[in-house]
């Protein structure tokens, strides 16, 4: 995408800027479209402030080099108050609206600390080189070594957030954190919800079982704070989530470590996030052909403006629709699409692969509906734990709805998958008449998801014809699992593989017992770790995501730069490594 500034002009510190500011990002609760009467608050002062910085940046800096990255100036932090820092800037010199490069980078390096300066490196206490009981199935030296490396870039990726951020709030986008955290990587310097779920998958093959539930602790402090997990922990994420898996976190960490009083303490937040995910705005009702009514859930995020992380080019993407109206439900889509973590993808368009027919919040999603099933069932589970048995019944009642729902609403008996749904439109509270031709035909990774989860898996017969159908969908390819089979330029399409969905597919596959699943399961698995050591060796660096057409290259496309680290890459071979192994007569190339 090229950024264009095309509909509007910005300028620094003239009446256009707050009249374009007012008109778009002020909005009622009685805005046309019926969102559940959600009213969106406006952005905090700070995050105000550090929108028009990047706006200023763009204009200053320019992309000629493809190197910026709004999300830099949004996660600046102060070193003056608030007021002391727009006063200056108001009084950059500037020749018709615009600050020269030397200004600018002055005015930075004297009011602000760098991005990221306010999280900073910790060592992590459980950390060992290298752990006893490591990987016990790597026996090939080089693999070994390699995991070895792997293991030690939890060093890397472990932070503390500063005390000054709780001190002063008003200074930082940044949340602060009661414990440590493990980040993605590179601009991804704060912690994110879903990702810390094969982040500890990893660290819990490392061994490293405190790091694992201080992630933990730091999720249930945002559900206490927001009433649910946040996207990740900064201020412009306080208006959406990710995919809910705080719950299968606990579950993994409780079966390494029987850490009873994990669960007691973690009880309390799931319940509360489970409200959340059921909340009108999550909820759809849907009437199938036997007239039976099922609840199902969607994402939609509470917001209607542009990402402030990336308002550049969510500003530009918008700049063809005419309406204040239309760029609201747009900017909306857009958000709900990174609350989905699909971020982004024609899984959520209208028309793929034109990008402005992003409806996120009219797809009632199968791999959020698992995951709920999944978070119902372990719900059941901690409950249980804990004693309190009508909690743990009412759960797995519900969990028995959501299967009877996910049957009836995504199964398609011809394609043996689970497709997700198209509403006629986002609506709420309105029951649903389920259509014939609505379930979305194309292939993804996400069609198989449910695969990952108990009520699913432990069906054998469906698992069989699951897995001829996964068998011959196009999305196996030389280096894994492709997330669709449409080239769109976006991240979450062909040809990028990304490690959480190979992990899910491995992982359902794996836990069905069935022959040929397991062996079609190791068969990914070997591909997936292929491609990560040969992308290491050529790079020196684990990658975000990964090209699967090709193995030994890495992933590209979409809105950023490809990001290294990386989190949830280096959990998921830490994961494969510790379930499959690596004999030291087989050789790895692609
Ligand atoms: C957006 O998030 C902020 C912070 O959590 C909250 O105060 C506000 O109510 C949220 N907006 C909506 C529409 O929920
Ligand atoms: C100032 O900026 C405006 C808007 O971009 C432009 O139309 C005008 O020509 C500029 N004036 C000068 C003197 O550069
Ligand atoms: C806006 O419309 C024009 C003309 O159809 C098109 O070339 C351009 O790509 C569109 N811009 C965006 C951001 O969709
Ligand atoms: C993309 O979709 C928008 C909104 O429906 C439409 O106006 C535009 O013409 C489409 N662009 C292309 C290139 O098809
Ligand atoms: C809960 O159920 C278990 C058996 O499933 C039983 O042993 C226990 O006493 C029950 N607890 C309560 C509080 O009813
Ligand atoms: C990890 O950190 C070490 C020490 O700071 C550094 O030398 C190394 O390059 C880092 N590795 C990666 C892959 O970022």
């Amino acid at each position: 995408m090229t950024y264009t500034n095309n509909s509007h002009h910005f300028s620094l510190h003239t009446h256009t800027w707050l009249l374009f500011n007012f008109s778009l990002f002020t909005v009622t609760a009685s805005s046309s479209s019926s969102h559940c009467g959600m009213a969106v608050t406006p952005s905090t002062p700070l995050l105000s402030f550090l929108q028009r910085l990047q706006q200023t940046a763009f204009e200053t800096f320019g992309n000629s080099d493809n190197k910026f990255d709004p999300k830099t100036y949004v996660d600046l932090p102060l070193k003056f108050p608030l007021s002391v820092t727009e006063h200056a800037f108001q009084n950059l010199p500037n020749n018709n609206g615009s600050v020269t490069v030397q200004d600018l980078n002055r005015f930075l390096e004297s009011h602000f600390e760098g991005a990221g300066d306010d999280i900073v490196h910790l060592d992590p206490q459980d950390f060992v080189p290298e752990p006893e009981g490591f990987l016990p199935k790597v026996k090939h030296p080089e693999i070994r070594a390699w995991a070895l490396e792997v293991h030690s870039l939890w060093k890397n990726l472990t932070r503390k957030v500063l005390g000054a951020v709780k001190a002063h709030p008003n200074f930082h986008t940044l949340l602060p954190l009661p414990d440590s955290c493990v980040v993605p990587g590179s601009r991804f310097r704060e912690v994110y919800y879903w990702d810390s779920y094969w982040v500890i998958r990893g660290l819990l093959a490392s061994k490293m079982y405190n790091t694992a539930t201080a992630i933990v602790t730091n999720l249930i402090s945002l559900i206490e704070e927001y009433g649910f997990v946040l996207n990740g922990a900064r201020a412009y994420y306080t208006n959406r989530s990710q995919p809910p898996l705080l719950s299968a976190m606990i579950y993994e960490i409780y079966l390494s470590t029987s850490d009873t009083e994990l669960v007691k303490r973690s009880l309390p937040a799931l319940l509360k996030e489970y409200e959340f995910w059921n909340s009108d705005i999550h909820k759809v009702s849907i009437l199938d052909a036997q007239g039976c009514t099922h609840t199902l859930n969607r994402y939609q995020a509470m917001w209607n403006k542009p990402r402030p992380e990336s308002s550049i080019m969510d500003r530009a993407s918008a700049s063809n629709f005419s309406s204040v109206s239309e760029k609201q439900q747009f900017f909306r889509e857009v958000a709900s699409a990174a609350e989905s973590g699909w971020d982004f993808s024609t899984r959520w368009m209208r028309n793929p692969p034109n990008f402005t027919t992003l409806a996120t919040t009219s797809v009632i999603p199968v791999d959020l509906n698992a995951f709920l099933i999944g978070m119902e069932l372990n719900i059941a589970f901690f409950a249980k734990v804990t004693g309190d048995n009508s909690t743990a019944e009412h759960f797995l009642e519900i969990s028995e709805l959501r299967k009877k729902a996910i049957n009836s609403v995504f199964w398609n008996a011809n394609m043996k998958q689970w497709l997700d749904y198209w509403l006629d439109s986002s609506k709420c509270e309105e029951v649903h008449d389920w259509k014939n031709g609505r379930q979305n035909q194309n292939l993804f990774a996400s069609n198989f998801v449910p695969l990952w989860l108990k009520p699913f898996y432990s069906d054998t017969s469906l698992v069989g014809s699951v897995v001829e159908s996964l068998k011959t969908s196009g999305l196996l390819r030389a280096a894994g699992v492709a997330t669709s089979l449409t080239d769109s330029g976006q991240q979450w399409d062909f040809p990028n593989g990304w490690a959480p969905l190979q992990h899910m597919l491995v992982e359902g596959l794996l836990k069905s017992g069935l022959k040929e699943a397991r062996s079609l399961a190791e068969d990914i698995a070997i591909r997936w770790i292929t491609t990560n050591y040969i992308v290491y060796k050529k790079t020196g660096v684990m990658h975000e995501k990964y090209d699967v057409e090709h193995c030994g290259e890495f992933g590209g496309g979409g809105e950023y730069v490809p990001q290294t680290g990386f989190g949830w890459s280096n959990g998921v071979v830490l994961a494969f490594l510790e379930e499959f192994g690596w004999p030291q007569d087989r050789n790895i190339e692609c």
